[in-house]
């Protein structure tokens, strides 16, 4: 039987799955019911120390981006915890524990470095909290706080240097996917002691124009999530995964145990869910923890571990792939329903098309691959 512990930033966890600091942990109660879920850690709400930033848009913040009729992502304008970090210290954090998941207090990194780290100590006076996630990486704040300080490689390291001068506990720092160079981030947050990466937060975005009345559907820009940034997350994973050594928490688009499963082989340790919570309810958990347990008992993976990275070594540069010899397509003509979807795709010429049959000139393909992504008869490979 697959075993789901995980060992994270010196803590053991009995599952990789956590709840990420969103809507569904706004309050002690709905962490509670997120350990209950089977989460194996909880994270909170991003905790600030300025109570004028309690509130948030409560005239509509969230917007379902659609493709056709099919939600692929979401628009939010959530700000921070609506509960005082008061409220969070005498009762809420005490309240979540009860869910029996590792707790953790998402603290919102303040332009002042000691603030941060001040805030830090306070949470983990009350010794309820397993251990932190420093936001950085917010994409809606004013000036000078979420990523306007992870964006920049020597505000995020004194952040985390002042908060680990201080912490007791486990210190994780959540990216931004607006920084420029992650590997030049992760270095800088590894310098600074920090004890694990999560990758990352929401992309800034807007949610677009309504056409009969010309207004703006979201009057502000704000952070987007769901499944249409996976490929995002994936590409900062795996760049931070190959060049340090440090556990990472992968968080955006997660919806499934596949896509789990393809997080923990670019190297993550942990995986966060928020978006696919908010879509699905809190029974997608044990459905993800089943789900990945099967498919780990079928691929005789005893652990995590069994095949953590493994899909690393494979990755490689554009350039290398250059070098590589050129591939053509081919067409399987019995499984080829002449639906011309690849011809219109090509525009090398190397797809050709009559009423009768498709066929590929040999020539022309460039060998990009675009025709048998296009086949709904998977009919085409490259050989
Ligand atoms: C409504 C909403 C509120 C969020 N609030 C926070 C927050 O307070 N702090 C934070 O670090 N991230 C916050 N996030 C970002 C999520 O933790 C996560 O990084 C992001 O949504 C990508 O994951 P997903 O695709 O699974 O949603 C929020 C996301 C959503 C959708």
């Amino acid at each position: 039987m697959a075993d789901l512990k995980v060992h994270f930033a010196g803590m053991e966890l009995k599952n990789p799955l956590m709840l990420a600091s969103a809507t569904p942990g706004w309050d002690g109660q709905r962490l509670k019911e997120a350990g209950q879920a089977g989460f194996g850690a909880v994270i909170s709400k991003s905790i600030s120390p300025r109570d004028a930033w309690l509130e948030h848009p409560r005239n509509g913040r969230m917007v379902l981006y659609r493709v056709g009729n099919k939600p692929v992502g979401m628009i939010n304008m959530e700000l921070f915890t609506t509960q005082t970090k008061d409220e969070w210290f005498n009762k809420e954090f005490a309240i979540a524990k009860e869910g029996g998941a590792k707790i953790c207090a998402s603290i919102l990194a303040m332009p002042d470095p000691e603030i941060t780290a001040e805030i830090v100590e306070e949470v983990q006076e009350t010794g309820l909290v397993d251990f932190f996630e420093m936001n950085v990486s917010c994409p809606m704040p004013s000036k000078g706080v979420g990523m306007h300080i992870g964006k920049n490689a020597k505000t995020l390291y004194e952040q985390i240097k002042a908060v680990k001068s201080v912490a007791k506990i486990p210190v994780m720092a959540k990216f931004t996917p607006g920084v420029s160079d992650i590997v030049e981030a992760a270095n800088a947050a590894v310098e600074g002691g920090v004890d694990a990466i999560a990758i990352s937060n929401t992309v800034r975005s807007f949610a677009g124009v309504d056409i009969e009345t010309g207004r703006p559907i979201l009057r502000s820009y704000g952070g987007y999530s769901g499944p249409a940034i996976k490929p995002i997350t994936m590409a900062l994973l795996a760049e931070t995964a190959r060049s340090v050594d440090i556990p990472i928490s992968a968080v955006g688009g997660v919806s499934s145990w596949q896509d789990v499963v393809e997080y923990i082989m670019l190297g993550a340790t942990t995986v966060q869910l928020a978006t696919s919570v908010m879509w699905k309810g809190l029974g997608l958990v044990q459905e993800i923890l089943d789900g990945l347990a099967a498919y780990m008992d079928e691929k005789g993976y005893k652990s995590i571990e069994d095949f953590r990275g493994k899909a690393l070594p494979y990755i490689t540069t554009v350039e290398e792939l250059c070098q590589e010899p050129a591939l053509k397509a081919e067409i399987n003509q019995d499984l080829c329903t002449n639906c011309g979807r690849c011809h219109r795709a090509c525009f090398y010429d190397g797809v050709k098309w009559d009423e009768d049959h498709t066929w590929i000139d040999q020539d022309n393909c460039d060998g990009c691959g675009l025709c048998a992504q296009w086949c709904p008869k998977e009919a085409i490979t490259l050989k």
